[in-house]
């Protein structure tokens, strides 16, 4: 009785397929499925769910996330807090607090117009602006990371609003405690960003150098860059509305320098970039495509020609297709060359 008028009271559907709440469009139902809109209504539905003995599930737009096919037998919240306001100017920045349910690239969108550098690179990213810490969002020499001061959240382990700060949320390479030691802990319901009023300078991203040069642009904007970067992505990533998606399937691998050498004497022509001390970063798309999978059809999924890391739902009807597909290539990369490479979205 209390379920049934705490449901029809708060709105919540039932039964919602998840092949219907992400971008990869695979995965079983959702038990019961809920927006909220403001933090106050964020709250009460996760106190109701408790009360009801429910697990709880936030989601923005599913753009990063994969679920298995049995579903989620809990309270599924898609996060719709709106809000973007500027908090504090200090002359040479902004501090701008934004509502996790926002749309991401609106809003690097407005930070461009607003003469504010900081995400610029990160435009076109699909998702909400609640999801990008999570798995630190990067793109062309920027991440998350870099910009943001703090989080705010609902602790549901406390049942109280949280700050989080930078330090607090343990960025690395797509990671952060969000999607680690603190998964499902806490809900965000806005993000704080440094952003600073300047116009971007040389050297930039590879790919972007290479995009200026083609079309001799010599006029360093922040929409320049902005243009740049949707253009490549467009170029580069398959629309997730046409192609079902996660974007980047795989995370590239951080290695240690004698495994990235046993590949170099073999493939002498293979890219990998320093990191700290005796560790290279190996692109994974590269991997992937010396060992001849782009292009290939694994259980339904695609290997993106445009970029080997991208996985396509051409025709799974399932998570066990992409299950079978992911392993395999997994297994594929690792006869090839030695090295484990690792699935980046999140999955539940
Ligand atoms: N490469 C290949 N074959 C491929 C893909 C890449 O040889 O199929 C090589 C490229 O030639 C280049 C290197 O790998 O030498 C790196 O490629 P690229 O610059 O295209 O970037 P990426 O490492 O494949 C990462 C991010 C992307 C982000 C780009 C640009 C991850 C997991 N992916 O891809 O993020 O847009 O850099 O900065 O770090 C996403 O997370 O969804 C995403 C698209």
């Amino acid at each position: 009785m209390l379920q049934f008028a705490i449901l029809s009271i708060m709105n919540i559907k039932t039964n919602i397929p998840f092949s219907e709440l992400t971008t990869m469009k695979l995965g079983g139902p959702a038990k019961f499925l809920a927006e909220a809109t403001t933090v106050q209504e964020l709250v009460d539905l996760y106190r109701n769910a408790k009360r009801l003995g429910q697990r709880v599930l936030i989601i923005g737009g599913g753009s990063n996330l994969i679920v298995k096919d049995k579903g989620f037998d809990g309270l599924v919240i898609k996060n719709r807090i709106p809000g973007f306001s500027v908090i504090e100017d200090d002359g040479a920045s902004q501090t701008i607090k934004i509502g996790a349910g926002e749309d991401w690239d609106s809003v690097v969108a407005r930070s461009v117009d607003m003469g504010l550098s900081g995400i610029e690179a990160l435009s076109a990213i699909p998702g909400v602006s609640g999801a990008a810490p999570i798995q630190n969002i990067g793109a062309y020499g920027q991440e998350i990371a870099d910009t943001l001061v703090y989080v705010e959240a609902y602790d549901s382990q406390t049942d109280t609003l949280v700050k989080l700060s930078w330090e607090d949320c343990g960025f690395s390479y797509r990671h952060s405690i969000f999607r680690g030691s603190a998964q499902g802990r806490f809900a965000i319901t806005a993000i704080v960003l440094k952003l600073y009023k300047k116009s971007p300078t040389p050297p930039f991203y590879a790919a972007i150098e290479k995009y200026f040069e083609e079309l001799a642009i010599t006029d360093y904007t922040l929409a320049a860059v902005r243009n740049a970067v949707i253009t490549i992505r467009t170029n580069k990533l398959p629309d997730p509305v046409q192609h079902p998606n996660s974007g980047s399937f795989f995370k590239n691998i951080v290695v240690e320098k004698w495994q990235a050498n046993a590949i170099l004497e073999k493939y002498p022509d293979m890219p990998s970039y320093k990191m700290d001390g005796d560790h290279l970063k190996i692109p994974t798309g590269w991997l992937i495509e010396t060992a001849d999978l782009k292009g290939e059809l694994l259980h339904g999924m695609r290997i993106h020609t445009g970029n080997a890391l991208v996985l396509i739902n051409e025709s799974a009807t399932s998570y066990a297709d992409l299950a079978a597909a992911r392993d395999e290539i997994i297994s594929t990369v690792r006869d090839k060359f030695q090295v484990t490479i690792e699935q980046e979205p999140l999955e539940i």
